[in-house]
């Protein structure tokens, strides 16, 4: 039975352009992206949907929006949603009857650089005014607070010091386009739920949602000759 994903958006839709891709070239029959709905009926994440044959919504953001979003889902028989750049929050109720099968993508190290209105070249021009070194991309688990559920993968973006907040973004955008879809895909095959302690929960054969070359079984030599060669011995 394939996985069905919605893809909530507000921007363009650069994220469900390589979700949409990735799920079709790698994940035929597993899973498929049958919705893409946003709170703006001129989002260019509408076009990317239409060019992908993928059915576009604009959602009904009045009073009785938080209803008419899980009817939406419900009539798609939706499995899994996933936030791509969607700037509101999603309603308690459709949180909760969601709970462990809706993700979001941030654009940097949660929980640092995250919250109500970290959003955007917001989240970057305060990386770099933190003079952060590393910055880097989370997906996580929704839950009733932005940004703050449970951690499902991340991987770490270098920060260079002649960075503008664009040249951050783009470097970060670029290893959203990679992690996100490989991360919805684990949660499609069933690689990692959410726990009943609230934490994201990776099945033993699954690869760890660490960054791999992170941990390698380095050892203190290789590990001192590294540092020696990024801050000079
Ligand atoms: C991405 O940077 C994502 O991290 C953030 O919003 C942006 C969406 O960009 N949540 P796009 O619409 O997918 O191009």
């Amino acid at each position: 039975m394939s996985t069905r994903i919605a893809v909530l958006a507000s921007g363009r839709g650069s994220n469900l352009e390589a979700l949409a891709s990735h799920v079709e070239r790698r994940a035929a029959g597993m899973a498929t992206v049958v919705l893409a709905a946003s709170d703006r009926a001129d989002a260019g994440a509408l076009d990317v949907a239409r060019a992908h044959g993928i059915a576009a919504a604009a959602l009904d953001m009045g009073p009785d929006h938080a209803r008419a979003l899980g009817a939406l889902l419900a009539t798609h028989r939706i499995d899994l949603v996933v936030l791509a750049g969607y700037l509101r929050l999603v309603p308690p109720d459709v949180v909760r009857a969601w709970r462990g099968r809706i993700v979001n993508v941030h654009p940097a190290l949660l929980p640092a650089f995250g919250g109500p209105g970290m959003y955007g070249a917001r989240v970057h021009r305060a990386v770099l005014a933190a003079g952060a070194r590393v910055s880097g991309v989370t997906v996580h688990f929704v839950d009733e607070v932005y940004d703050r559920g449970a951690t499902i993968a991340q991987w770490p973006v270098p920060v260079r010091d002649d960075d503008t907040p664009a040249a951050l973004a783009a470097r970060v955008l670029r290893v959203e386009h990679l992690l996100l879809p490989r991360a919805v895909l684990a949660l499609a095959r069933g690689d990692v739920r959410l726990a009943d302690d609230g934490r994201a929960l990776w099945m033993p054969r699954a690869t760890t949602a660490t960054a791999a070359f992170l941990l390698r079984d380095t050892d203190d030599d290789d590990l001192a000759r590294s540092i020696d060669a990024a801050l000079g011995a």
